[in-house]
C-alpha cells in the first residue's frame, strides 16, 4: 500500500547558496534597464503569476524607470511540475483591460512552459499592442512545450530551489537568497 510521507522542512540556512542576495539584486538592477530602454517613452502593465512571482515583481517594477502598472492572474497549482496533460485552470484573471497596453508576464520560474505557454495564449485574446515574458529563473531542460522568456534572470539546470518568492510546499519564499532544497528532504 502506498504510504505519504509528510513534508518536513529543513532550515533555509543550512541549505546551499545558489544565487546569493547581491547577486540576484544586480541582476534584476540590469533588467530593469533593459526593460526601461526597450519601452522607453512607453507605459507598461506588469501582470504577476501568484504566488511565486510576487517577490521578483515588486523588485523588478522598482527597477523601471517607465511608467508602470500591476495586475496579478493565479493559476491552478500542481506543485513545480505541471502535469503533462498540460491542463492549467485560471483561478483569478486581470482586473484591468489590456487591450492595446504594453503588456509584460512577470514569472519566478520558467520550467516546462505549461503555465505561461497558456497564459500567453489567454493574454493574447485581450490583444495587447504587445506581450512580452520576464522570468527570475529559467530552466531549459525541462521544458516540455517551446516557449521562451524574453528577459531571463538567470538561466539554470534542473535544480530543485527556493527562496525569492520559491517554495516547497508554500514554505520559504521569503528566504532573500535562492537556494538548493535538499533532494533528500522527507516529502520532496
Ligand atoms: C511555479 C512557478 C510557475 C510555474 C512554472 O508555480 O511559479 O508559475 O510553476 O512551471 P511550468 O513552467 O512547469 O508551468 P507553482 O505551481 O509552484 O505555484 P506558485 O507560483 O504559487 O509557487
Amino acid at each position: 500500500m502506498a504510504t505519504t510521507t509528510a513534508p518536513t522542512f529543513p532550515p533555509a540556512a543550512g541549505m546551499d547558496i545558489l544565487f546569493t542576495k547581491a547577486q540576484i539584486a544586480d541582476r534584476v538592477h540590469a533588467l530593469g534597464q533593459q526593460i526601461s530602454a526597450d519601452y522607453a517613452g512607453k507605459d507598461i502593465v506588469l501582470i504577476g503569476v501568484l504566488k511565486g512571482a510576487a517577490i521578483f515583481l515588486s523588485d523588478l517594477a522598482r527597477a523601471i524607470t517607465v511608467d508602470a502598472t500591476f495586475d496579478f492572474v493565479a493559476v491552478s497549482s500542481y506543485g513545480r511540475a505541471r502535469v503533462s496533460s498540460g491542463a492549467v485552470k485560471l483561478i483569478k484573471d486581470i482586473d484591468n483591460p489590456i487591450e492595446n497596453k504594453n503588456v509584460i508576464l512577470v514569472e519566478d520560474i520558467l520550467d516546462t512552459g505549461l503555465t505561461l505557454s497558456y497564459l500567453r495564449g489567454l493574454m493574447l485574446q485581450h490583444k495587447p499592442a504587445s506581450l512580452k515574458i520576464a522570468t527570475c529563473l529559467d530552466k531549459p531542460s525541462r521544458r516540455l512545450v517551446p516557449i521562451e522568456a524574453d528577459y531571463v534572470g538567470f538561466s539554470i539546470p534542473n535544480q530543485f530551489v527556493i527562496g525569492y518568492g520559491m517554495d516547497f510546499a508554500e514554505r520559504y519564499r521569503n528566504v532573500d537568497d535562492i537556494r538548493l532544497f535538499p533532494e533528500d528532504t522527507p516529502g520532496h
